[in-house]
């Protein structure tokens, strides 16, 4: 253990440039001239400073597993990495302890390939559903975003490496995403968009903050004083380091000023045509006086207090081996606990002998996450086909053949030259659904009991959704393929069933009425396949919960304005909704949503009982019995929201305040649930004070938002709940 005294020691004894070599990463590895990374397909590394013992330390992406490169020149072995479930659907299980066991599997990847600090998890807001990047984020809620982050960080970091929470802050949008400028009251930054952050900070430690890249009102993140020091350190006490998004902002100098202890990747880069070397920006501006010499050896030793304890600097002797096979079954689990039904006319389970015709590119072509730093490089995806015949589904095989040829043949024609470039996993381009004509499909129907219609979405990095055909809209090759798949098997008396292979909402509700149940497998990783064939059969009964809402059309979302202004290239984007960011805006004012936030049926049904509700001391404790009074063994999310008194501060209807997921409950069997909020997480925050207004609480707990099934109350006399921070 190196002491801070060593540390402060150690800083005393550095030089100007040994310094701004430890707050400025060593570039992009094997890019802009700069050496390979000891791991391959890593994001950055920190500069050794050999003469005190100072090792480098490697940092790589991200959410839904390790991103490092799969095989490395001259080497027959593979550094594979498992491909979990996208974030999104991690926080559709509402089960924190699953969340910390995919960290400690994360965790040990990370730790076995050499790596130092995991760069993950991301937590911004969805605010808006077509952001590129939400997939890789995990709700429209700041406390179930909070919770879920803090349970990963702690499983992560269970295994003696680092977590790093990334973007911060109010970074929800791709387009512009390094120069735009968010523009938000300080209210909704508080209780919406920091809120997450704040959590997973004070409840789980992360080693590491990274910046975002856009300017927040007006000052990039990265040179954001207010963000990185008043609010991170002097508010929420965070004792890690901030580094910056990589190339974020436009002035190392102010980013060291500001508290944002490194720069990535750093060194020499040539970005948007100029050349940058930041360690000589640095170096320049201490000799200068317009850097205070304290500013950097307060970075460096907030950077080297974390890196002391990483791999790296205690020489620990990696493998390349994690265990993959027992990671792969904690992907499944993840997967299995995140699915959601949305839909469920008396359809799945479906018996083991149903003949299934399955539709859809997105058998084949399954989608298992995103593009961009939350990708994965795993040993192997289950398409939904491979997973269906895998576990002995009665799959229609010449239509499944159909199929096979059919994408083949496409991606040879149109995507020969950009395969030879890009590899297979970036054929992101949709294929036309509508290639069958009716005649063929009622030959499908005469011989089959269902139908099976896989639709899919996949974005990512640097572009958002766009609300149209094709994307948050079905194109209209896929409503045409799935109303005459409709009609023609209901003309047969045979059911219809929606596979939704997404990473974000689509619009349900113009064809919605066409089937008869609609599966949301989002992208469920490597799983994908196993994890949705066993929802069909009911080896899996699905507990997912939706952490987003599913609008109803793109034009009653509340963030009107994105992704700003102005329209075709924006420069600005300003929240005018405020804090009614999702249900919050929906439940507040009267609209209606396709399928709410919290939503998301069983194969069983779950009554609740006995809710009572009590105020002590500073707590509200809750607790309630869930039974199941069905005929399937089930889990259930309790959800437990808040409606407070209308007082001096302006609320929304009602929000998220806790949440339990029970243990499997067989039918009649039930869970008493209990249940403490810590009177201060009601609080509002007035532009000066967080603040417990009283009256009278009512403490509705349900199945969902709108799915409530208990209401109780308690009453809070006085207005002595003021808090700071
Ligand atoms: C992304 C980060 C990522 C970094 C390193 C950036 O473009 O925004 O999320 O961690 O690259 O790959």
């Amino acid at each position: 253990m190196v002491t801070l005294e060593e540390i402060d020691e150690i800083v005393s004894k550095m030089t100007l440039e040994e310094k701004a070599r430890i707050v400025v990463g060593v570039g992009i590895p094997g890019m802009f001239g700069n050496p390979r990374s000891r791991v391959p397909g890593a994001a950055g590394e920190t500069h050794p400073i050999e003469r005190f013992g100072i090792p480098s330390t490697v940092f790589a992406d991200g959410p839904a597993g390790l991103r490092i490169n799969p095989k490395r020149e001259g080497d027959e072995k593979t550094y594979h990495a498992t491909a979990f479930p996208v974030a999104t659907m991690l926080a559709s299980t509402w089960n924190r302890e699953i969340l910390e066991e995919v960290g400690r599997c994360m965790g040990e990847e990370v730790k076995e390939y050499g790596v130092d600090i995991l760069l993950a998890p991301a937590m911004n807001i969805h605010r808006n559903p077509l952001c590129g990047r939400n997939f890789e984020y995990y709700s429209e809620d700041p406390f179930l975003t909070g919770e879920m982050a803090a349970a990963f960080v702690k499983g992560i970091q269970s295994k003696g490496v680092g977590a790093c929470l990334k973007h911060f802050a109010a970074n929800n949008q791709e387009t512009n995403r390094t120069n735009i400028d968010t523009i938000v009251s300080e209210r909704a930054l508080k209780e919406i968009y920091l809120k997450g952050f704040e959590i997973a900070i004070k409840k789980s430690k992360p080693w590491a903050i990274m910046s975002a890249y856009n300017k927040l009102n007006g000052k990039y993140c990265s040179q954001n004083e207010w963000l990185l020091t008043k609010v991170l350190r002097e508010d929420w006490r965070f004792d890690g380091f901030v580094m910056t998004d990589w190339f974020a902002g436009d002035n190392p100098v102010e980013q060291m000023k500001a508290g944002n202890d490194m720069i990535m990747p750093g060194k020499v880069h040539q970005i948007n045509r100029k050349r940058r070397d930041e360690i000589e920006e640095i170096i320049t501006a201490v000799k200068e006086g317009k850097l205070d010499e304290k500013i950097l050896d307060r970075n460096v030793k907030n950077i080297l207090k974390v890196l002391v304890n990483s791999p790296s600097f205690n020489k620990y002797n990696y493998s390349n081996i994690p265990d993959l096979n027992i990671h792969a079954k904690v992907a499944y689990e993840a997967g299995a606990e995140g699915v959601v039904l949305l839909k469920n006319n008396k359809v799945l389970p479906i018996n083991k002998d149903t003949r299934i015709a399955l539709f859809g590119t997105g058998q084949i072509e399954t989608i298992k996450g995103g593009t961009g730093s939350g990708d994965t490089h795993p040993r192997y995806v289950v398409s939904i086909l491979e997973g269906m015949k895998e576990r002995n589904l009665k799959v229609d095989e010449e239509l499944a053949s159909t199929y096979s040829k059919y994408v083949s043949e496409m991606r040879k024609k149109e995507y020969k030259e950009k395969k030879e470039m890009f590899g297979e996993s970036n054929l992101t381009s949709r294929l036309p659904q509508d290639f069958l004509n009716e005649d063929e499909i009622e030959k499908i129907a005469k011989r089959n009991d269902l139908a099976v219609v896989v639709i899919s979405r996949i974005s990512g990095e640097g572009y958002d959704r766009e609300p149209k055909k094709g994307d948050f809209y079905l194109s209209d090759d896929e409503s045409s393929l799935l109303k005459k798949v409709s009609q023609i098997f209901h003309k047969y008396e045979r059911k219809v069933v929606v596979i939704l292979n997404i990473g974000s909402p689509i619009e349900v509700t113009s064809w919605r009425d066409l089937v008869d149940s609609i599966l949301l497998a989002w992208q469920a990783g490597q799983e994908t396949g196993r994890i949705v064939a066993d929802v069909i059969v009911g080896k899996i009964n699905p507990s997912g919960k939706l952490p987003t809402t599913f609008p109803r059309d793109y034009s009653e979302i509340p963030s009107w304005n994105f992704p700003g202004e102005p329209k075709d290239n924006p420069q600005k984007v300003t929240y005018d909704e405020g804090i009614y960011v999702g249900y919050r805006y929906y439940d507040t004012f009267g609209v209606e949503p396709a399928y709410e936030f919290g939503f998301g049926l069983s194969y069983t049904t779950f009554e609740y009982k006995n809710l009572e509700v009590k105020l002590v001391n500073e707590k509200v404790k809750i607790s309630l019995e869930v039974l199941n009074t069905g005929e399937f063994p089930g889990k259930e999310v309790v959800q437990v929201y808040i409606r407070a008194p209308k007082a001096k501060i302006d609320k929304p209807f009602q929000e998220l305040k806790e949440f339990y997921k029970t243990r499997l409950l067989n039918p009649n069997e039930k869970e008493k649930v209990e249940i403490e909020i810590d009177l201060k997480a009601l609080a509002s925050y007035n532009g000066e004070v967080w603040l417990v207004e009283k009256g009278e609480y009512e403490v509705r707990v349900g199945s969902s938002s709108r799915d409530i099934r208990l209401i109780n109350r308690f009453i809070v006399d006085d207005e002595k709940w003021r808090y700071t921070s």
